[in-house]
């Protein structure tokens, strides 16, 4: 199975993204910024969920009408800066649970370690998206999913909002049945594995760390 790998071109997104990727945004934009795109972005890949018929009444009349089909969901952002797209994420559908898997990228290797993993007890019966706004190796977006995967869950969508080339490979690879929403490709990585032209470091962005 190849992984589908879907770029979102809407206008709205395209230019939050041109500001979310300019040195000059400051902390506060940037975190606002990434909830819009994460809102955005939520909207479009969730375009796929399955409805079905419920009979309501309106103060004018009774009806039939369109609810999503009980179909469960858990988010999983990766930390940290994963949990910047959560919140855009959560209020767009609001009865998923939560799940967190912590990750870091070890500097000189550039390869994930895991720190932490609470993940919904009933993730068998849901399904997941994966959050975090940067896929450079795809190391940890790999890692992560492997992570979730062991808890059986009924599919994986990873979302993020810049991708490397090299990440959607790996990440292509590593999980074919994992499908990829990002808001750009970017060209590569540089010599320290950072997306290029990329936004810089999301956690830092995010949080006003350096
Ligand atoms: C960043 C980013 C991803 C990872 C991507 O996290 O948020 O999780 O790097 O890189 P990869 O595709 O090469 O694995 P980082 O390790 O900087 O941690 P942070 O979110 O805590 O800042
Ligand atoms: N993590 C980031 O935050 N930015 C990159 O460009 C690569 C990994």
């Amino acid at each position: 199975m190849n992984s589908k790998v879907t770029i979102f071109d809407h206008p709205l997104i395209q230019h939050k993204l041109s500001i979310l990727r300019d040195e000059n945004t400051g902390t506060k934009e940037f975190r606002e910024l990434i909830s819009e795109i994460s809102m955005l972005m939520c909207y479009e890949a969730t375009r796929d969920l399955p409805l079905e018929d419920v009979v309501i009444k309106t103060p004018m009349a009774t009806m039939t009408a369109k609810k999503i089909a009980g179909r469960k969901l858990a988010l999983v952002p990766i930390l940290r800066a994963g949990c910047g797209m959560l919140d855009a994420m959560l209020r767009m559908v609001p009865s998923a649970k939560v799940g967190h898997i912590g990750l870091y990228r070890d500097e000189v290797t550039h390869k994930p370690v895991e720190y932490y993993n609470k993940l919904p007890g009933d993730v068998d019966e849901r399904d997941v998206f994966v959050l975090d706004p940067m896929l450079a190796t795809g190391g940890s977006a790999a890692d992560a999913i492997s992570i979730i995967k062991r808890s059986n869950p009924r599919s994986i969508r990873f979302l993020c909002i810049i991708a490397a080339p090299e990440g959607i490979e790996v990440l292509t690879k590593s999980h074919p049945d994992v499908e990829i929403y990002c808001a750009a490709k970017d060209e590569k990585l540089n010599e320290n594995c950072y997306i290029l032209p990329g936004l810089g470091d999301a956690g830092d962005r995010i949080y006003g760390t350096d």
